[in-house]
């Protein structure tokens, strides 16, 4: 598939569910912290305008302010933006942590309903179905272990009824994967980076497949007390010789060390955007990965 628009496309084109778009994207998350939706509106704008084509998301990120947040920043949307939300919690207010899990068939189709109306979509682009059975984040426990299948069944009939245009899958085992092939998988977001490689067999899977894979806490992620990857010695050591920033090391590594990668590093910094982006460009010589992969 060619793109013939003559935006940029940071970090180089791939496919993602059947649409050609950056290989750099960006991960809304962060948005949620924002104060009022100033700050938002201008990074979400700004990104677009510096090619980003494709945004993660998710209803439970506050509440649905981040969807709104697109919205109000994004729509009507342009043709060539594919937003891939998430399913399998909900927003809970006052609770202990804003969210809870919702993981069972017909929690996920209302949360598709509720994704649909906040974006102000008449169709989600990609919905990933996120799964609860191990850490980090909420374990599904009780009423909330349910079958993969059964899921996988209600995301197969949303598809059909056309209310998600494809399936993608997050906190996956690399058998899950394998598991749920048959639906058309077209991207998988697991936690990935250079301090977390331990989803590395399901990488493996998508190189073997040709599926998206778009790593989640690319950077180490934005919580208090997360191992971040500018912390490392290596990272700052390349960073140093190569004349540019940590971060961007290891956003470059991320898409030096499989082809299959597709960026979505979080920020609310309309300068570490800009960075980010601009980490499409950063060339990693060989003494720069094996430094990185030892
Ligand atoms: N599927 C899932 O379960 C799941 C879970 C978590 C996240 N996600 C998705 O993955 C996306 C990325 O994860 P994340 O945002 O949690 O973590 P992340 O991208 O690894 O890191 C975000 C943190 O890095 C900082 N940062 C960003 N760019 C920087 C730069 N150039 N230099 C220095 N610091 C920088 C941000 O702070 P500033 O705001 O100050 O830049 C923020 O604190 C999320 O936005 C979300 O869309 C998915």
């Amino acid at each position: 598939m060619t793109r013939t628009d003559a935006r940029p496309h940071p970090g180089g084109l791939a496919d993602l569910a059947g649409r050609r778009v950056a290989r750099v994207g960006y991960g809304a998350m962060q948005l949620r912290w924002a104060g009022t939706d100033d700050e938002p509106v201008g990074v979400l704008r700004r990104a677009v305008e510096l090619g980003v084509d494709h945004l993660d998301t998710a209803e439970f990120y506050g509440d649905g302010v981040v969807n709104r947040r697109i919205r109000a920043a994004l729509a009507p949307y342009d043709e060539h933006l594919v937003v891939v939300t998430k399913v399998g919690a909900t927003p809970d207010p006052g609770g202990e942590h804003a969210l809870r899990l919702a993981q069972k068939p017909e929690e996920l189709r209302a949360q598709v309903e509720d994704n649909l109306r906040s974006l102000g979509a008449e169709r989600l682009d990609v919905v990933n179905l996120r799964r609860a059975d191990v850490e980090p984040g909420l374990v599904a426990a009780g009423d909330q272990v349910v079958p993969f299948d059964d899921q996988l069944a209600t995301m197969t009939a949303l598809r059909d009824e056309g209310k998600i245009g494809a399936i993608g899958l997050s906190h996956v085992s690399a058998e899950q994967l394998r598991h749920a092939l048959g639906v058309g998988v077209v991207c998988v977001q697991n936690a990935y980076s250079l301090v977390d490689r331990g989803s590395e067999p399901v990488l493996d899977v998508c190189r073997e497949q040709g599926i998206a894979w778009m790593p989640y806490f690319p950077l180490g992620g934005g919580w208090p007390g997360q191992r971040q990857v500018t912390d490392l010695p290596a990272v700052v050591e390349v960073a140093g010789r190569l004349g540019v920033t940590p971060a961007q090391v290891a956003l470059a590594w991320l898409l030096a060390h499989a082809r299959e990668t597709m960026l979505i590093p979080g920020t609310r910094s309309v300068a570490h955007l800009e960075q980010n982006l601009a980490a499409g460009d950063v060339e990693l010589d060989a003494a720069a990965m094996a430094a990185l992969e030892g």
